[in-house]
């Protein structure tokens, strides 16, 4: 399996709007696009752009959603996970069970309209994983 690019940074906040703020003030950055639901995933999601990837806010939307005890932990939120690209999500999932890696549920599709999945923190040297399938365009 050869790991794609590196898609994005996940980062937990309490707001999305605080955390807008905070990258406009100090590097003049902008949101890419608008802030939007991501019921599936139980987030609220605001990317912002660099160079080479992006910053992917991610804000608790309803009472279960999974990022709701990483913010108790953590109550002014801070980095949640990484995403690297790979060909295929159904392949990567295969390739990645058989080398003993817990994948947390089936793949659905995530922030960027395509399949992705999570390996749990503890099969990643304690870094929870998302694996985005390359959009093809
Ligand atoms: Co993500």
């Amino acid at each position: 399996m050869k790991l794609g690019r590196l898609n994005h940074v996940g980062v937990a906040t309490p707001s999305i709007e605080k955390s807008l703020e905070l990258y406009r003030t100090m590097f003049g950055a902008k949101p890419h696009g608008e802030p939007f639901d991501l019921p599936t995933q139980g987030v609220r999601v605001c990317f912002v752009d660099t160079p080479n990837s992006q910053i992917e806010l991610i804000e608790p939307l309803g009472d279960s959603s999974p990022i709701a005890k990483f913010l108790e932990k953590n109550p002014m939120g801070g980095q949640h996970h990484v995403c690297f690209e790979v060909p295929d999500i159904h392949a990567a999932k295969a390739e990645l069970e058989a080398k003993g890696a817990r994948v947390l549920g089936e793949p659905r599709i995530g922030a960027h309209g395509t399949p992705v999945f999570f390996v749990h923190p503890k099969d990643m040297g304690g870094v929870l994983t998302e694996f985005m399938e390359t959009p093809k365009h």
